[in-house]
C-alpha cells in the first residue's frame, strides 16, 4: 500500500534566491505554481541553503534577493492564502532530516547523480568539490519528505533528484519501517519455498528495495507466482513484503514534469541571468519596449526593402509565445515579402509583454510600499511549514530509535 493512496496530495517546490525573476521563471515555473496552488495543498520555500552549496564564497547576493524573490512570487499571482511561503534556513528540520538520511545515503548514489558532475564543468571558476555540493541532492530529499509531500513540480534536469529521494524514502522506510511481527511471518513464508528459492527470493527484494532496481522486482514477482506449494495468505504476505510491506513513514514522491516550452530571451537563446538576455518581471514599459526595438533581427534585413526569414530572427520566437494566429500570419508574410519593417513587428510583443506584466507590476507595489507585510507572510508561513515538518521529525526520530528523552 502507497501511502500517497492514504493521504490527499502535497505539493512542493523550490527556488533558489540568485537575484531578480524574469519572464522565463514566470513562464517556467511560478505559472505552474499559481495554477497548482488552486488545485494542492502547497508549500514553496526560498531554497537558500541550496544557493550557499553554489555560491558560498559570496553569499550576499542571497540575502540581497531573498525579499524581492518573494515580493516577485506573490505578484506573479502566487497566494498566500493557498500556499505555505517561506525560508528553507528557517526550518531547522530539513537540516536535521538531511543529516539523518546521510546516514542511510551511500555515497556511490550521490556521486552518480548527473548534475553533480555536470555543474562542476559548467560552474568550473567554483571550487564545488565541497561536502555540501555533493550533498545537495539529499538535501532536496530532506525537503520533499520533510513534508511528506506526494508531487514536486521540476524541470527535466531535476527528475534525477526526485529519483534519488525516491530511492532514499524506500531505503528509509525499508530500514525503519517495517513491523518485527510482519517481518517474522514473511521470513516464515518464504523457507517454506525452500531454501533455494527463499534464498533467492530474498536476494531479489534487497535489490529492489535498496538499488530500486525494477528488473528484480519483477523477477521475484514471478518466482512468488510460479510457486504451487504455499498457501494464497503466505503468497500474499510474500507480494506485501516484496515490495515494503511495513510502515512508509517517508512516502515516495513523483516528479510533476513541468512541459513549459524553453522560454526564449532576447538574443534568440533561452531566457537566463548568465546569458544577459531577460525582460524582468517587474520591467517598466518603457524599458520592455527599449530591449525589445534593440533585439537582434534577421540579419539579412539590413534595409526595410529587404526580405527576410523569421526562421533567423529571435523575435519571430517571441511572436510564439505571445501572438495570436493571425498575428504570426501578418508577421511572417510581413518579413518574407518586406511588407513591414521590423520595428512594426516587434510593436505587437511590445505591447503583449508589457499588458502581461501590467498587473504583476501593479500587484508589486503593494508589497514594496509595505515590506512588513511581506516579511509577516513569511513569518506565518515558516511557522505554518514548521508544525508539519516537527509531526515528520518525530516520527523519524522515534524510527530511527532517537526517541530517549
Ligand atoms: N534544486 C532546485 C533548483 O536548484 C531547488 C530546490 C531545492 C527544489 N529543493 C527543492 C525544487 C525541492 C523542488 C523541490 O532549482
Ligand atoms: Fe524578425 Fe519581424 Fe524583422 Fe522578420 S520582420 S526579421 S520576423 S523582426
Amino acid at each position: 500500500m502507497n501511502a500517497s493512496t492514504l493521504q490527499p496530495n502535497r505539493v512542493l517546490s523550490g527556488m533558489r534566491p540568485t537575484g531578480q525573476l524574469h519572464l522565463g521563471h514566470y513562464h517556467g515555473v511560478l505559472k505552474n505554481w499559481v495554477q497548482l496552488q488552486h488545485e494542492y495543498e502547497c508549500f514553496f520555500f526560498v531554497a537558500d541553503w541550496h544557493a550557499l552549496t553554489t555560491d558560498y564564497e559570496d553569499p550576499r547576493i542571497i540575502a540581497d534577493s531573498i525579499w524581492d524573490m518573494v515580493i516577485d512570487w506573490l505578484a506573479a499571482g502566487v497566494n498566500r492564502s493557498s500556499a505555505k511561503l517561506f525560508i528553507q534556513s528557517r526550518v531547522p528540520e530539513h537540516a536535521e532530516l538531511h543529516l539523518l538520511l546521510s546516514m542511510i545515503t551511500p555515497l556511490g548514489w550521490l556521486e552518480r547523480v548527473p548534475t553533480y558532475k555536470d555543474q562542476q564543468e559548467r560552474l568550473k571558476e567554483r571550487d564545488l568539490a565541497t561536502y555540501g555540493f555533493l550533498g545537495y541532492p539529499l538535501l532536496q530529499s530532506a525537503d520533499i519528505l520533510v513534508y511528506k509531500s506526494t508531487l514536486v513540480p521540476v524541470g527535466e534536469d531535476q527528475v534525477a533528484h526526485i529519483e534519488l529521494t525516491r530511492e532514499v524514502a524506500r531505503r528509509f522506510n525499508h530500514l525503519y519501517g517495517s513491523e518485527a511481527d510482519f517481518a517474522e511471518k514473511a521470513d516464515a513464508a518464504a523457507k517454506k519455498m525452500g531454501k533455494k528459492n527463499a534464498k533467492l527470493y530474498n536476494e531479489l527484494r534487497r535489490r529492489f528495495q535498496e538499488q530500486g532496481d525494477h528488473e528484480a522486482l519483477e523477477t521475484a514477482r514471478e518466482l512468488l507466482k510460479s510457486q504451487q506449494n504455499i498457501t494464497r495468505i503466505d503468497r500474499e504476505r510474500l507480494f506485501g513484503y516484496l515490495e515494503g510491506g511495513g510502515k512508509i513513514i517517508l512516502p515516495e514522491p513523483q516528479a510533476l514534469l513541468t512541459v513549459a516550452a524553453k522560454m526564449p530571451g532576447l538574443d534568440g537563446q533561452k531566457m537566463s541571468k548568465s546569458y544577459g538576455n531577460t525582460i524582468a518581471l517587474r520591467e517598466e514599459p518603457e524599458s520592455v519596449a527599449k530591449k525589445v526595438k534593440t533585439m537582434p533581427t534577421d540579419p539579412a534585413r539590413v534595409r526595410r526593402s529587404d526580405p527576410g526569414d523569421p526562421a533567423k530572427c529571435p523575435v519571430w520566437q517571441l511572436h510564439q509565445v505571445y501572438s495570436t494566429d493571425e498575428i504570426k500570419t501578418w508577421a511572417a508574410n510581413g518579413c518574407q515579402t518586406a511588407g513591414i519593417g521590423c520595428i512594426e513587428c516587434k510593436q505587437p510583443v511590445i505591447d503583449a509583454i508589457n499588458e502581461e506584466l501590467t498587473p504583476i507590476r501593479e500587484r508589486a507595489l503593494e508589497f514594496t510600499d509595505n515590506p512588513n507585510l511581506v516579511r509577516n507572510i513569511i513569518a506565518e508561513g515558516c511557522e505554518e511549514a514548521r508544525d508539519v515538518a516537527q509531526e515528520t521529525l518525530e516520527e523519524v526520530r522515534q524510527a530511527m530509535g532517537l526517541s530517549y528523552r
